[in-house]
């Protein structure tokens, strides 16, 4: 007998709930020829050693080394896939400007498809090295750039969720960078949408269109509605900014008399399968809104630091019932690294709670119960991430599939200061979390595939 494609063998770290995390010391994990976990095997449980007699010389035997872990791969909810090639760069400057001074003119390049395949070869492949198994790009207005991105992503492994962006009003957007016309702007969404749903046939880890205005400063009245006709139609996923900054929303609140959160919701685009970055300033009917609809956020923690005015409220609103997953929204967040994300995500928790203006009274200063710990922010970037996308990933666990990275925490060059070999196994998962860098990333698997090796 020998019917699992894949057999791993070591301790993972994955979430048993959005508070605690779950330690399966010494496991066996059976990869089925769908690259799902088709079975999980204790050391204690009789099958564990017929398995191990079984499958211990052959090819499809992996056997962690000793200080080597396994965590699920994250899930990126918000990308600029084009972005990174200012990642680092043009931080100075609020939203507006920045969009107008540096990410515009950049995106504009992206009609040049030799410069787009470039970044968008190094962008997929520093995600997939960063342990990033699941990423939902925004690409550019460009069609052909677009469908390129979702190319690559397909050949390199990885699972894309990808959008044409939409920027069809003339008076948001400047003429250089900008759909022709509204019409133009949904034949070109729904072509795109039919490109990349013909790709996803031939992919195994899955690879989805997504419908994607990208703000409703960018776009027209016509232009929204007419691509939450196309979401319905195809059923498709929907990404948008909301309400991210304070010349955002005030934006959406002097043209519709209301917030982002609603006015989207008007042009149906808040679904089961929408995913809305930012969200700092959502209030508590909107975030209600949330809720109902299903629709989830993508809490892009350094980004914030820079253009949102704000710390979001992830406690309150996760409270609440909202789907809520990390996103680096690169280039407004410099980071390719969902671990960074988790440790900005822990620390502005800390800053909200506390509050940072120290002439204030400390009873006066912050936001109680807004504190994140690492164990929150970890499930943030993996199963909240999965379910934001109603999708069996972000976990390691039964009928979830098999997306890992495999860390060493032993790595001679970078070793994680573990000392003690009987060291409290949620003791390392916190060590991991805070000091992992890309080099301790040895492996990372999608889909049962193994798509990077260091
Ligand atoms: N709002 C509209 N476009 C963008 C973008 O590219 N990045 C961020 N952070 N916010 C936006
Ligand atoms: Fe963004």
């Amino acid at each position: 007998m020998n019917k699992y494609m894949q057999l791993f063998q070591g301790t993972a770290f994955t979430s048993k709930t959005p508070t605690e995390i779950q330690i399966l010391k010494d496991y066996l994990f059976c990869i089925n020829t769908d690259g799902m976990i088709e079975k999980i095997v204790a050391p204690e449980d009789s099958e564990y050693q017929t398995l191990l007699d079984i499958y211990q010389d052959k090819d499809n035997f992996h056997q962690l080394a000793e200080g080597q872990y396994f965590l699920p791969g994250f899930v990126d909810l918000h990308v600029h896939a084009p972005q990174w090639a200012q990642s680092g760069t043009a931080l100075d400057i609020p939203l507006h400007d920045w969009l107008h001074t540096y990410t515009f003119p950049l995106e504009s390049k992206f009609s040049n498809l030799d410069f787009a395949k470039r970044v968008y070869d190094d962008v997929v492949s520093t995600l997939l090295a960063n342990g990033t198994t699941t990423a939902l790009y925004f690409a550019t207005v460009h069609k052909e750039a677009s469908i390129l991105l979702a190319e690559i992503c397909a050949s390199k492994g990885q699972r894309g969720l990808v959008g044409k962006v939409v920027m069809d009003d003339p008076e948001g957007n400047p003429e250089y960078y900008r759909d022709a016309d509204t019409h133009t702007a949904l034949v070109d969404t729904e072509e795109f949408i039919i490109a990349v749903k013909e790709l996803a046939k031939s992919t195994k880890q899955g690879v989805y269109p997504v419908v994607t205005p990208r703000f409703i400063p960018s776009c027209t009245d016509d232009g929204l509605a007419g691509l939450g006709k196309l979401a319905a139609k195809y059923d498709t996923y929907v990404q948008s900014h909301c309400s991210e900054s304070d010349w955002a929303h005030s934006y959406v609140q002097d043209r519709y008399d209301k917030n982002d959160a609603f006015a989207l919701n008007d042009f149906g685009l808040l679904r089961d399968k929408s995913v809305m970055a930012h969200c700092n300033f959502l209030d508590d009917q909107d975030v209600d809104l949330f809720a109902e609809t299903g629709t989830a956020i993508a809490h892009c923690p350094i980004s914030n630091a820079y253009f949102a005015n704000s710390v979001i409220p992830v406690a309150h609103f996760h409270s609440k019932g909202v789907d809520i997953g990390l996103g680096s929204d690169i280039s407004g967040g410099f980071s390719p690294s969902l671990f960074d994300n988790i440790r900005q995500a822990v620390i502005s928790s800390r800053m909200l709670e506390d509050g940072v203006n120290p002439s204030l009274p400390a009873q006066d200063r912050g936001v109680p119960n807004s504190r994140l710990t690492v164990d929150e922010a970890f499930y943030l970037a993996t199963a909240g991430g999965g379910e934001s996308l109603s999708l069996p990933i972000g976990r390691i666990q039964e009928n979830y599939v098999w997306d890992v990275q495999i860390i060493d925490t032993q790595l001679s060059s970078a070793k994680l200061p573990i000392f003690d070999e009987k060291e409290d196994l949620h003791d390392i998962f916190q060590k991991i979390m805070y000091l992992v860098r890309p080099e301790h990333i040895r492996e990372v698997w999608v889909q049962g595939e193994k798509v990077h090796t260091r």
